[in-house]
This record gives structure tokens, sequence and C-alpha cells, in this order.
């Protein structure tokens, strides 16, 4: 299935001036909403995902509440694997959970080798076309997709894991077979991505959130080569229709490869909140544009205290080059006034020091 988005004439270009710094949050649209999880209630995770119309109404939830500028397709990194051919179930109270992981190299054998990304995952293509006209242009909508690492590691450990004991046995164990995987999902994460541009996605994020269990040695042979696949053939293919659209790569905890990052053809690198503002800056060199990074648990913090915290953390990266965002997503339990007063407080600060340049 081929769905290709057309902007009507009226909509303005998205990267328009903005006179703050922009701000999203990771799992914007996520359980901290009441209308979220009145939305879902009694509701198939996965089944959600596959609604057009129910994605489309949970990304549009909290640009009504708060002052976002970007919204986020909701969907979830796990149908990938789903298209792939394996079962992906929601389980609560627990996550993810596929019942039948990969174990040994022979159960490659099990996944589609040849996945028709048109048919498998075109739903999430009608919920990008779908948002896309109902943003009418007010924000960038914001595509995304798991890592060939952080996938590989949910296809054998089977759900969430401290150790990522099994997946990384593989790597030690089944250098070959990794990399067969890996390749594998590097070209159906290349064509789910296109296809998000071509339905309507203005940027792209790719998750690697399982980077920090993996070592600077491991992270530069099974995930990084593959993270920079992805964005040399997916801009490479963009530039030859003529079009060309951000991408943000997010390696959680692998602050040892920020500079590495900063040269692997992504134009943001995403950070989590290990890492210090200044720090990053001077090492990425203002090469690329960084974006981050709020230790979520200060959005637990009284309303003042988080516009302090917002105001050093602008001050550390500046306002240039820069999208604010936490160092991970929002937890259910977090207020939803402490979210609007961390955009609010993006917003405010960033104002007042860009009048002062
Ligand atoms: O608002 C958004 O950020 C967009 C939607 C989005 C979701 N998942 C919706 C979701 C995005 C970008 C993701 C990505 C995702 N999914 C990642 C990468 C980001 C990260 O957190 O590091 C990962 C690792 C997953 C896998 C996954 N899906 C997990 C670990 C969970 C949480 C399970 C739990 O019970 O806490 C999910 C479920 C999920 N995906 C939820 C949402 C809003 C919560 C469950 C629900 O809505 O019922």
């Amino acid at each position: 299935m081929t769905v290709t988005y057309c902007a009507p004439k009226e909509e303005s270009h998205p990267c328009v001036y903005l006179p703050h710094v922009p701000v999203w949050c990771m799992r914007q649209a996520g359980r901290y909403l009441t209308e979220f999880r009145e939305f879902r209630a009694g509701k198939d995770f996965f089944e959600t995902c596959q609604s057009p119309e129910a994605c489309c109404e949970l990304t549009l939830q909290p640009l009504r509440r708060f002052g976002f500028d970007a919204a986020i397709i909701f969907s979830d990194i796990l149908v990938i694997p789903q298209a792939l051919g394996m079962d992906v179930q929601m389980v609560a109270g627990k996550g993810p959970t596929f019942p039948e992981p990969l174990k040994e190299p022979e159960d490659l054998q099990r996944l589609t080798a040849k996945v028709d990304v048109g048919k498998e995952l075109g739903y999430v293509f009608k919920a990008i076309t779908l948002t896309r006209h109902k943003i009418e242009g007010k924000v960038p909508l914001i595509g995304f997709s798991g890592a060939p690492w952080t996938l590989m590691s949910y296809m054998i450990e089977g759900g969430g894991s401290n150790t990522h004991s099994k997946a990384k046995r593989w790597l030690y164990r089944h250098p070959e077979a990794s990399h067969m995987l890996l390749t594998m999902l590097t070209d159906v994460i290349v064509e789910y991505l296109l296809g998000q541009v071509a339905a309507g996605a203005q940027a792209l994020q790719v998750f690697e959130s399982h980077a920090g269990i993996l070592g600077p040695v491991h992270f530069n042979e099974y995930s990084l080569p593959y993270l920079r696949d992805i964005a040399r053939r997916v801009k490479d293919e963009l530039k030859e229709a003529g079009q060309d659209v951000p991408m943000i790569v997010f390696a959680k905890d692998a602050h040892y490869a920020v500079e590495d990052l900063s040269q692997s053809h992504y134009d943001v690198v995403g950070l989590d909140w290990t890492i210090d503002p200044q720090s990053a800056r001077e090492r990425t060199g203002g090469k690329v544009s960084l974006q981050g990074n709020m230790d979520p648990c200060a959005l637990y913090a009284p309303k003042e205290r988080i516009s302090d915290i917002v105001k050093k953390m602008l001050e550390g990266f500046g306002t240039r080059g820069y999208i604010a965002n936490l160092g991970h997503g929002v937890y259910p339990d977090m207020d939803p006034e402490n979210v609007g007063a961390f955009v609010e407080a993006v917003h405010q600060h960033s104002k007042q020091m860009i009048k002062k340049i």
C-alpha cells in the first residue's frame, strides 16, 4: 500500500521562525494524561496502533493541552518485529512481551525474508497522513523507528530486561547471525522511514533505547554502523527526489558515543540526562543540533524548581541548534501540570535569552 501525503496549498512551511527554543517530549502522548487513559481503556495496545483514527487522536491530545512545538506520531517501535512475523503483545503491568522470542540463529528462518513494508505497516502511514492533515501545519509531525540493536534485543529477550544477557549472548556467541539480523532490520527500517516521509512525516527520530547496555566496543560494532547506514540511505534516497528531512538519533546512555553520533549523517543528536549540556556542545563541536536532556524525574519537582532547572539547561545548550526535550519519556505518574510548566519554562526563558542576543 502506498500512502502519499500532498500538502494543501495553504499549509505553511514547517521551518517557520520561532521566537523561542522548540520543545516536545518523548512519550508526550501517554498515560499521564487522563484523556489518554480514558481513550485507551479496554482497548488492546497494538490494535490501537493499527487504527489510524485512534493514533491520530492520541497524537493530538497533548497538543490540545500544551504548547508543544512538534507532534510525534502515536505508534510503537515493536511494530517492526510484528511486520517480520513475530507475535508481540502488550501485557498490562509487564510491558511488551514476545511469546516466542528468537533463541538460536536457526530461529531467524522464522522471520519474513522480504517484508512488504507497505502492506504490513501501511496502517502507520495512514495514521501519519491523517494526523498531518489534522494538524493543519501548526507544528511539524515527527515519525520514528526503533534502531536495529534495540529491536534485536527485544526480539531475543522477549520483553524488557535489566541485563539483556540473552541478546548480548548472541553478540559474543553468534556474531555472524547477529549481523544478519541487524542487516535485515536495517533494510526494513530504511523502507519504513521512507514510507513515513512519503506519508507526511516532517522529521524522523531513531530510538536506540538499549545503547547503554552495549558499551563502546560493542556499540561501535553492533549499533553505530547500522545507525549510520539508516541515515545515509534515507537521506540519499530522499535527495534523489529533491527532498530532505531532519533526522534525530537518540541513543540512550551512549554518552561515550556523542562525537561519533554527531558525525553519523543525523542532523540532531538526542541526549539523555547523564551528560552535561555544555560538555555535549564541546564534544560535538557545533556540527549538529542537540536535543534533550532534562531528567524526566525533574518533573516531580515543584513548578518553580522546574523553571530554574530549565533555565540552567538552556544556558548550557544555548538557544541555537537546540531542541528542548526530556532525557527520556514522560512517566505515567507525572502531573500533566508539570509537563505544561516545563514547556512554558522553555518558551519563556528562551524568549528572553534570544532577545538579549
Ligand atoms: O508520545 C510518544 O512518544 C509517541 C509514541 C511512542 C510510544 N512508544 C507509545 C507507547 C513512542 C515513540 C514509543 C517508542 C518506544 N516503544 C520505545 C523507544 C523509546 C523509549 O522509551 O526508550 C520503546 C523502548 C518502546 C517499547 C515499549 N512500548 C515499552 C517499553 C512500553 C512501556 C510498557 C509499560 O507498560 O510501561 C511500551 C508501551 C507504550 N508505547 C506506551 C505508549 C504510550 C504505554 C502503554 C499504553 O499506552 O498502554
